[in-house]
């Protein structure tokens, strides 16, 4: 397994294999790696097969963190990372630094950033304002650093994986977007880097999340296909169930179509529903079609 942490190198590389007709796959990460990220890894390998070559990308993208936000805080173990990528048969780890991804940045010498502006405005962006400006703007550079003609991402992370979608569309990138199904853990709560920050007690009630949804489901698909749910009232139940679990804050509920990420006022089978809850200021999110 190859290690390239030089930019100019990664590039030189992925042209190498655009120019031997070598498929390549880029699966994007912040490290501290989970099964929720193996199985990205394992899907691209099943896309590019054992001709193709499997990148995977591990940097704490500075410019996706508010300022108040967990950016120094975020966990990393990259020898640990490091191991799970040789045993996932990973081809090449990239691993950037600030500087290298970010030139000038500091001196205020970096200054274009990539912006999908329609479907970043509500849930995650309504919280975390900059958050999806910074992830397009990454997720482009990787893209030009490496040449993928597949990149992986998670179902866990809805939202980002729609604008991903739709930047790609936009700007004629000519990567194909795969998303993977979210991996649980055995009681249901979503896996993620950030569940290592809470209690065993925010631990225990963390899986409010999956429940809210599931219970959300059953709700609509006992319902009539037809009249569908009106989506104030199963809000407010919703929000009812939550303030019962003492520890968890609610930080939304949203209902929307899947595509569009448009607001819905009624719910039906197929629509989307996602959720963030703080544990103190760990804040966790979840979705699921209904
Ligand atoms: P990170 O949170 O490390 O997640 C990397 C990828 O793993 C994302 O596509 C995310 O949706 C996926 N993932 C995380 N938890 C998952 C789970 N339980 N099941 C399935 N997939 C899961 O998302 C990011 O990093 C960054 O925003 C990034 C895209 C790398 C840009 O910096």
């Amino acid at each position: 397994m190859q290690q390239v942490r030089n930019v100019k190198a990664m590039q030189r590389w992925a042209l190498g294999m655009k120019k031997n007709g070598t498929t390549v796959a880029l699966v994007p990460t912040m490290g501290y790696l989970h099964p929720g990220h193996t199985s990205l890894i394992q899907r691209a390998r099943r896309k590019v097969g054992n001709e193709g070559k499997v990148v995977v990308s591990i940097y704490v993208n500075p410019t996706q963190f508010g300022p108040n936000e967990d950016f120094g805080a975020y966990p990393r173990d990259l020898k640990r990372d490091l191991d799970i990528c040789r045993k996932e048969g990973v081809d090449v780890v990239f691993l950037p630094d600030d500087a290298s991804m970010y030139p000038g940045k500091d001196s205020g010498h970096f200054s274009t950033y990539v912006e999908e502006s329609q479907l970043s405005q509500s849930m995650e962006g309504g919280t975390r304002p900059t958050h999806f400006k910074g992830v397009t703007t990454i997720v482009t550079k990787l893209f030009m650093l490496t040449l993928p003609e597949f990149a992986v991402f998670g179902a866990k992370d809805y939202q980002q994986s729609a604008i991903i979608r739709r930047m790609t569309k936009d700007l004629n990138l000519p990567v194909r977007i795969i998303v993977a199904p979210t991996v649980r853990e055995p009681d249901g709560l979503a896996m993620s880097s950030r569940n290592a920050y809470l209690t065993p007690e925010q631990r225990a009630q963390a899986t409010i999340l999956i429940d809210i949804l599931k219970a959300a489901k059953r709700k609509v698909q006992a319902s009539s296909s037809q009249t569908g749910l009106k989506t104030v009232t199963l809000k407010k139940q919703l929000e009812q169930a939550i303030q019962r679990c003492p520890l968890a804050r609610l930080d939304y509920i949203a209902f929307f179509d899947p595509d569009t990420l448009d607001p819905l006022s009624t719910v039906r089978q197929g629509s989307h529903m996602a959720l963030a809850v703080y544990f103190g200021t760990t804040r966790l999110i979840d979705n699921i079609r209904l």
